[in-house]
Order: structure tokens, then C-alpha cells, then sequence
């Protein structure tokens, strides 16, 4: 079976407190759930405030998941008044995600500032989740990870078709290609069984760790 990819993306939720149970929680559900572990990578991209916490839980408790920051400065340390900078998320995260479609939509990133954020990241040796919202968009060199996303599924319950999915990602050029939008327990396994997908990227679904767990372990168990 192919080793999967699950991206957990908290987006702007949960305080140091809530978190750390969030953590606790899983681990209580985790040995139970009899996952198939070898056949998955766990990420979690969470706001920078968690990352330090998070980092200290997940060694202290020896969780098997990985962290992630959401977003990184365009530019590098120096006077850029409100920006976490690559190598400050470097001290926490291995992972990255990069023009989320949020991003582009509240705060107007576009392809430039993505790709010197993608130049900073790769400076630092952060390991880019890279979003696109179709086929059209143009993806800087030397991307990790991407993952389709289209607007119209993001948070809306609405999913786009595993076979679209797999239609427009096996035109993607990169080691590692995820959908996102909408992923729940019940449809993840006909997104990991389309042969160009490599994984997911999981929004809403990942903010409660029994339902992401029963996400992680209805992909990583076959039918
Ligand atoms: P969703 O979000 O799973 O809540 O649709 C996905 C994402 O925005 O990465």
C-alpha cells in the first residue's frame, strides 16, 4: 500500500489550553485505534502561538506527528514588523503550507510574494505544502508537496468528485500531491484510493482528534 500524506490544518482555532487537550485526547484514542501506522505521515499545521507548546507535548508524550506552521514571512529576520520569519518556524515545525487560498483571498497573496516565501522557506529547509486552487496556477520550483484545493470545497461540505480530484492532480507536477476541501472519515477513502493521490489536507475534520483519527484510520485501513 502507499505511504499517505495527512495534513491537519487548525487554521485560526484553539488556544494553548484546548490544544494541549486536544493532544491528550489523542492519545488516550490513539492506541485503541489500531491504525496501521507505517502507512502514514501525520502533519499538523497550527498557528505559530501553538507551535512552541505543541512541540514541548508532542516530544514530552512522544506523539507521533509532525508540526507544521500555516503561513512564513516573504522576507527574512529583520524589521518586518508582525511576520514569523522561516528560521523562527524552523525551531519548531519541519512543515510549511504555502498559499493557502485564504491567504490569497483575506490578505491578497499572490504568485510573487509566494514564490519569496517559497524562496525563504526552502532557504531554511522547510519541507513546502504548496496549495493551488486548479490546474491553471503556476507553482514555484522545487515544491515538496502540493495540494489542489478548490475554493468551492473549503469548509462547505461540498467535495469535489475523487475522480476530478484525480483528474486534475495527476497533471501536477511534484513528488507528493494532496486534495483538500472537505475531507471527512466517511469520504477519505475514495480521495487515497485515486492512484495521483498521495494524501490530504484536512480543515475542519482535523479540529477534533477522535474524527481525525477515524479519518487517519479509515485511510490507512483498506476496504
Ligand atoms: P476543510 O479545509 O477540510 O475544512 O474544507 C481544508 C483546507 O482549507 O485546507
Amino acid at each position: 500500500m502507499k505511504k499517505l500524506l495527512i495534513v491537519g490544518n487548525w487554521k485560526s482555532n484553539k488556544t494553548i489550553l484546548e490544544a494541549k487537550k486536544w493532544l491528550q485526547e489523542w492519545n488516550v484514542q490513539f492506541p485503541i485505534s489500531n491504525i496501521q501506522w507505517r502507512n502514514a505521515t501525520v502533519v499538523l499545521c497550527v498557528p505559530y502561538t501553538l507551535l512552541y507548546p505543541l512541540k514541548q507535548e508532542i516530544d514530552r508524550l512522544q506523539i507521533p506527528i509532525q508540526l507544521g506552521a500555516q503561513d512564513v514571512s516573504p522576507f527574512p529576520d529583520g524589521a518586518y514588523t508582525g511576520e514569523v520569519s522561516a528560521r523562527q518556524v524552523r525551531e519548531f515545525a519541519e512543515w510549511v503550507i504555502i498559499g493557502h487560498s485564504e491567504r490569497r483571498q483575506h490578505f491578497g497573496e499572490a504568485d510573487a510574494m509566494l514564490a519569496q516565501k517559497v524562496d525563504q522557506a526552502k532557504k531554511e529547509g522547510l519541507k513546502i505544502i504548496y496549495c493551488v486552487q486548479d490546474e491553471h496556477i503556476v507553482v514555484p520550483q522545487g515544491i515538496d508537496v502540493i495540494a489542489y484545493e478548490p475554493v468551492w470545497a473549503i469548509g462547505t461540505g461540498k467535495s469535489d468528485t475523487p475522480e476530478n480530484a484525480q483528474h486534475v492532480i495527476a497533471a501536477m507536477n511534484a513528488g507528493i500531491r494532496l486534495y483538500g476541501g472537505s475531507v471527512t472519515p466517511e469520504n477519505i477513502r475514495s480521495y487515497v484510493e485515486q492512484p495521483a493521490i498521495d494524501g490530504v489536507l484536512v480543515g475542519g475534520a482535523s479540529l477534533d482528534p477522535e474524527k481525525f483519527i477515524s479519518l487517519i484510520t479509515n485511510a490507512c485501513n483498506p476496504r
